[in-house]
């Protein structure tokens, strides 16, 4: 695909401006990877309904342990059988040409950015992920779910299984590492606060895949505009974080999918990085 003039334009001054580079993913990306998004018409939230919803919550959890549980290892089982596609791969490309210039917010938990290749490193995911789990009692970490689960879909082994969801340094049950509706994201688990300082470093900053269903991301594009950065949505369909873009100052929105839209990005940002005048 071929960028209009508006959408170069707005890659040329944000990466000039010398600041980082800031990406905002969302469940949109991995929609080609054959991962649900949330909201959409094929979205978990539309199809499985608001009984869905009200499982993602420590309420559930706290009173139905067991059940949280194997719901989450449903979902985690899904996104295992995924695979990393174009716009995953194009943002690990990007990570090694501008290392510390580049960060990734992701609010994603199907870990495929860091299954692609990119750090954890440069990779905050605010919402955690469903490779981890840690202690109920608060021992600080957070531990791999072990490669028993891998398999998962065994149900008739859960009581075996089970015990191996407990904290080894203390014994007390684990959850799993995700934030839920009736949490409040911090720095500790979640990397709020760093999330939030990234986002006002960004002279470039690119929202990607995400409905702003949840406010998180339309907030860390908003203090990255207010440090000055350009903004770009990338989306097929319209919403708020498109608005946002087209609204901010030298902003512009793409209306593809990820993986057509975010290799191309990528490989304005690269010549543009490394010299080569294919502006
Ligand atoms: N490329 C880019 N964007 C896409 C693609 C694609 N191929 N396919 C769909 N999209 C867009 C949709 O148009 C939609 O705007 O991805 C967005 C997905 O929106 P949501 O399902 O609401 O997902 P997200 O914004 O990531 O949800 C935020 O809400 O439920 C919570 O914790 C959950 O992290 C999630 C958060």
């Amino acid at each position: 695909m071929s960028l209009d003039d508006r959408t170069i334009e707005a890659i040329h001054t944000g990466v000039s401006a010398g600041g980082s580079v800031v990406f905002v993913s969302g469940a949109g990306i991995s929609a080609e990877s054959g991962v649900r998004t949330y909201r959409g018409e094929d979205g978990m939230w539309t199809t499985d309904g608001a009984a869905a919803m009200s499982k993602a919550t420590l309420a559930y959890f706290s009173r139905y342990p067991e059940r949280s549980w194997q719901w989450h290892l449903d979902r985690r089982a899904e996104v295992l059988s995924a695979e990393p596609n174009a716009a995953h791969e194009a943002l690990v490309r990007l990570e090694a040409v501008l290392g510390d210039r580049f960060a990734l917010i992701t609010q994603n938990v199907d870990r495929l950015h860091i299954r692609a290749g990119n750090s954890t490193r440069r990779t905050v995911e605010i919402h955690g992920h469903y490779g981890g789990m840690r202690c109920t009692a608060g021992c600080v970490g957070v531990v791999p779910i072990p490669n028993e689960f891998d398999a998962w879909r065994d149900e008739p082994n859960w009581p075996k299984l089970r015990d191996l969801l407990v904290c080894l340094r203390c014994g007390f049950a684990t959850r799993p590492h995700v934030l839920w509706f009736d949490e409040f994201y911090d720095e500790a688990n979640y990397r709020m606060k760093t999330a939030g300082s990234l986002a006002a470093r960004a002279s470039l900053c690119v929202t990607v895949g995400t409905s702003g269903g949840v406010p998180v991301a339309a907030r860390l594009a908003g203090i990255a505009a207010k440090a000055g950065a350009v903004l770009i949505d990338v989306n097929p369909t319209d919403g708020d974080l498109r608005q946002l873009a087209l609204r901010s100052p030298g902003g512009a929105a793409i209306a593809a999918p990820a993986s057509d839209a975010i290799p191309v990005i990528v490989d304005l940002i690269e010549s543009q990085v490394r010299g080569v005048d294919r502006i």
